[in-house]
């Protein structure tokens, strides 16, 4: 039997057990001693692979708890869980579906058969198919309907088809080729539609209707303004098929809306929206970056791939980054973990991971249907440094609460202006350094001492400069920020988020919850629009509604 079908209940597991005595044993440990004791912590806690440097030393770890934590992912059945994956198992239960977005990054001469169909051959004519409009839309063979050159691509879609694509292009701007722009449209909020298309050509502006099922509301409604908006702008329906494509794996409704056949980009349903951004629903980041760069994209994440893989476990970065997630979430009780990336290319990394991470892992029960007996994912929160220095980290290094933070950063700066990335580099590490060592009482004391403050003063001011520290961070380190070390970066995060899954028990490819507010929402609307709907279940959303409709009665 598959691990997807069994019911295990981690917690019962021996592993498990061993972890829950030796958190009892481990209340005292204080990383600032463990840093004087062993000169070696550094090195025993940190390792590399595929250009990423791991440093998880700044944890609340022994190597005994490694031992435990990877005895734990042994036993949890990681290995097995990630062969059935890679496989094309229907990993994904609740939906009999495989989740091979590792499929869409392997190389020319694989093949994955999946019901007798060998998927990588499709997988390879997709990239062709991109790599030609991508030629021609460089080369300025593909034109709008005045025969002008496009210059903007604007990429509709929201959730998988959205985030992804934008963290690729908004992290790999240094490697923009043919000065093509990317833009995305998301939100059904008109004013985002609204600055978008003041800032747009008509003539020159290619939109890409990116969505997995062409059903969701959000995309569809802006595809339906997008073409309004072309057409007013003196666009012709003759030559519509100039500005507006599709990836979908619903053809028919692509072609309905008038997209023309061959320009529909397939998507399958084997690929989650969350882990869709190497198909080609990464078309607007091929379109700004150019097709080599993004192969050297999927060629990175393929080396993840085979790291995660191949590596034993007591050295395996997405093993790692997992288990430690889960010493602290179901052994200590932290609820959040945040992403701190030193580089502003990195900026929209958070916003990725919040959707890769909580989509898949924030589940309640089992891949069978009965409940968990531990917490699952955590909430995911971060923000690009330094910036978050000088609002959020307070709470990081004096709060009540435990948080885990992932420090990610650079050595070497796209952009060196003066000794700035020293500057960001010192910061990083500084807080890291921070977090960990904090500041005891004798050392507020005797540092406010020193300044020469009266005793009193020195009483009343040391309890609020007193820093706990022994808070735990990894620092993942990388030459500069390029094509193949992001692929490998965003499937690390990937298959962290896999295994976690994995431990818990919990289908992390299905996301059954967002479907209620779906439905509710067409409820609410046909009450906002529609004297004769029923009114509200409750008297909240109901008096919520006569609000709006106070303001645009008439
Ligand atoms: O509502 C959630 C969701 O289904 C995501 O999982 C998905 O990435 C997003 O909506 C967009 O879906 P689609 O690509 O089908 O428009």
């Amino acid at each position: 039997m598959s691990y997807y079908q069994q019911a295990f209940d981690v917690t019962s597991l021996p592993s498990w057990r061993a972890l829950q005595e030796h958190r009892l044993a481990m209340q005292n440990f204080h990383m600032r001693e463990a840093f004087l004791s062993d000169p070696g912590r550094f090195d025993e806690f940190s390792t590399s692979s595929c250009g990423l440097f791991l440093d998880y030393s700044k944890n609340l770890i022994t190597p005994e708890t490694r031992d435990l934590l990877v005895n734990l992912a042994r036993e949890a059945g990681v290995e097995q869980a990630a062969r059935a994956m890679f496989d094309g198992e229907p990993v994904n239960a609740s939906e009999r579906r495989p989740a091979l977005h590792t499929a869409l990054r392997r190389p020319v001469g694989d093949s994955l058969l999946i019901d007798g169909h060998n998927i990588m051959r499709d997988v390879h004519a997709a990239l062709a198919q991109m790599t030609d409009i991508v030629g021609r839309i460089h080369n300025k063979l593909w034109r709008g309907y005045s025969d002008r050159a496009i210059t903007d691509v604007v990429n509709i879609g929201i959730g998988g088809s959205y985030l992804g694509p934008e963290l690729v292009s908004e992290a790999l701007l240094p490697y923009t080729q043919h000065g093509v722009r990317c833009h995305y449209l998301a939100n059904i909020d008109g004013s985002e539609f609204h600055e978008l298309t003041a800032r747009l050509n008509a003539e020159t502006t290619l939109f890409i209707i990116s969505s997995k099922t062409f059903g969701t509301l959000e995309t569809l409604k802006n595809a339906q303004a997008a073409r309004t908006w072309y057409l007013a702008s003196g666009g012709s329906e003759e030559r519509l098929y100039r500005h507006f494509i599709a990836v979908t794996s619903n053809i028919p409704a692509a072609i309905e809306f008038g997209i023309r056949e061959k320009n529909i980009f397939p998507m399958w349903d084997w690929v989650g929206g969350r882990y869709s951004l190497w198909s080609a629903i990464g078309l607007p980041t091929a379109l700004a970056i150019g097709m080599a760069n993004f192969k050297d994209l999927l060629s990175g994440a393929y080396a993840m791939d085979c790291h995660f893989r191949r590596e034993p476990f007591e050295n395996n970065m997405p093993v790692l980054l997992a288990m430690l997630g889960v010493w602290y979430g179901n052994f200590w009780g932290a609820q959040s973990h945040a992403i701190l990336p030193y580089d502003h290319y990195l900026r929209n990394f958070v916003k990725h991971l919040q959707q890769m991470d909580m989509e898949s892992n924030g589940k309640s029960v089992r891949q069978d249907g009965s409940p968990v007996s531990c917490e699952t994912g955590p909430v995911i929160w971060g923000g690009v440094g330094c910036n978050g220095q000088h609002a959020y980290h307070q709470l990081l290094h004096q709060g009540t609460l435990l948080i885990p933070a992932d420090f990610i950063v650079p050595v070497v700066s796209h952009n060196p202006v003066a000794d700035h990335h020293q500057w960001l580099y010192a910061n990083c590490l500084s807080q890291s350094q921070a977090l960990m060592l904090g500041k005891s009482r004798e050392e507020a004391e005797a540092e406010l001492r020193a300044k020469g403050l009266p005793e009193a003063e020195v009483k009343r001011l040391a309890p609020h400069k007193v820093i706990p520290g022994n808070r735990p961070s990894n620092t993942l380190v990388m030459e500069t920020l390029n094509p193949s070390r992001l692929g490998a970066l965003i499937a690390l995060y990937e298959h962290k988020v896999f295994v976690q899954g994995v431990i818990w028990g919990i289908n992390s490819f299905d996301q059954w919850g967002v479907e209620l507010g779906k439905e509710l929402g067409k409820n609410v609307y046909g009450r906002l629009t529609s004297y004769e709907a029923p009114p509200a279940e409750d008297s909240s959303t109901q008096g919520l509604i006569d609000y709006f409709r106070g303001r645009h009665r008439g």
